[in-house]
């Protein structure tokens, strides 16, 4: 007895009060800051919202600089750290990757991690933000056995990214395509925060014991790794992979229907109308392929499982909808990004969110999170000796 309630998935229950993200599930809206996400994603730059998730706005003129220049200027990673990548075989997940440096970054500057202290806590919100994308290209490359890229400075957050993810010392004019630059940061800002999901609320439940941020957003990223979250965008992939082509449709909808298989990038806990971020990655995923003048099979087989799934009763009655990861997963696998990276990029994006979050816990007064259980083992009983034990 007690006077708790049990809501397994947490399905009624909100921990926290919250500044940063608006969902409205039945609509199909989503705020950052009050801003709508499609405005934002469509005018603005990923570190813009970036810098509205942690301060409240979005940045005037002065404080974009300023914020753009501090950000340029921790994109490095500390040279030690190179060798804490060659610890991971070649063939290393790259998540399982980012899991372990991100978390090392807390023994690189152990100086600035007090968290009572607020500038302690604003410069290690810059690193993490900045050094994302680094360390993400890191993971790639070292699994490509091609030396790793420094960030340049004349390069934007997006395009720094691609060229660290693409470029090698052999080819000093790279230049990405500015209709990938744009869809990339679009892909950041789409993703940048969702409020009190899984990952987010584990960088809450891991900061709620005082754990330092580093620590707290690897937890995120592990939290984010599995398939039913930012893993689905890799998962929707591998599902097309299986399908193999239009004509296996129906036999793929009966295994589903069955309930053997999910249908990955479909369904959401929260929104049971079209995810608003999926409308705009639809768009883009448009732009993306119509500039690179792909066409793609793969494409044709997702528009075949999206009519379906909008049109069959079994997905209607359930609400489920495309959800932001259905397209991105497209989009990343036409600008040639390998699969694996999928999700890395996704907590690259989230990191910004997962960050405000626990900016916002520790600026106001919190408690640690202690969820309570339903007990439904061995009453009491008494200790038998292993001789007499059955
Ligand atoms: N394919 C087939 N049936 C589904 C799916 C799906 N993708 N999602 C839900 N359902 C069915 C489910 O079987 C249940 O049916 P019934 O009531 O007859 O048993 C009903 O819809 C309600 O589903 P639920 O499992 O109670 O919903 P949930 O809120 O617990 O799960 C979810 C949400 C996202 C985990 C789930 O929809 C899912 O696994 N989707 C596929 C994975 C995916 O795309 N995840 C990315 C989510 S968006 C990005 C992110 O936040 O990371």
């Amino acid at each position: 007895a007690g006077y708790w309630t049990y809501d397994p998935g947490f399905m009624a229950t909100a921990p926290v009060e919250s500044k940063i993200t608006f969902i409205d599930g039945g609509k199909g809206e989503l705020l950052h800051r009050g801003y709508p996400i499609d405005q934002l994603a469509n005018n603005a730059e990923y570190l813009e919202v970036a810098y509205a998730l942690i301060h409240g706005d979005l940045p005037n003129a002065e404080q974009k600089a300023d914020f753009y220049e501090k950000i340029r200027k921790h994109m490095g990673v500390h040279d030690q750290l190179r060798k804490f990548f060659e610890g991971f075989r070649r063939d290393a997940h790259p998540m399982a990757i980012m899991v372990g440096v991100v978390g090392a970054l807390s023994a690189f500057y152990h100086e600035n991690l007090d968290i009572s202290n607020e500038e302690h806590r604003e410069i290690t919100a810059i690193r993490l933000i900045a050094k994302m994308p680094t360390l993400a290209a890191m993971s790639y490359k070292y699994s490509k056995g091609e030396p790793f890229m420094y960030p340049r400075n004349d390069f934007n957050y997006a395009e720094n990214f691609l060229y660290m993810m693409f470029a090698t010392p052999a080819d000093v004019n790279y230049k990405t395509n500015d209709v990938i630059t744009r869809a990339m940061d679009k892909i950041f800002t789409l993703h940048a925060d969702h409020e009190q999901n899984a990952s987010t609320s584990t960088v809450r439940l891991a900061g709620s014991t005082g754990a330092n941020p580093y620590a707290c957003i690897a937890a995120g990223i592990a939290a984010l790794w599995g398939p039913s979250h930012g893993g689905a965008n890799e998962a929707v992939l591998e599902m097309l992979d299986e399908i193999g082509s239009v004509e296996n449709v129906p036999e793929f909808m009966e295994k589903v229907k069955s309930r053997e298989v999910k249908l990955m990038g479909f369904g959401h806990r929260v929104y049971k109308n079209f995810d608003p971020r999926a409308q705009v990655m639809k768009e883009t995923c448009d732009e993306v392929l119509g500039a690179l003048g792909i066409n793609d099979p793969k494409l044709e087989l997702a528009m075949a499982l999206e009519k379906i799934a909008l049109e069959d009763p079994f997905f209607v009655e359930r609400n489920l909808y495309p959800n932001v990861d259905f397209y991105s997963g497209i989009i990343l696998k036409a600008i040639g990004i390998p699969t694996s990276m999928f999700t890395v990029i996704f907590s690259l994006a989230r990191t910004s969110g997962w960050i405000s979050h626990w900016l916002e816990m520790h600026s106001t007064p919190f408690k640690i999170g202690r969820p309570r259980q339903l007990y439904t083992g061995e009453t009491h009983r008494d200790f038998v000796k292993v001789e007499d034990r059955k």
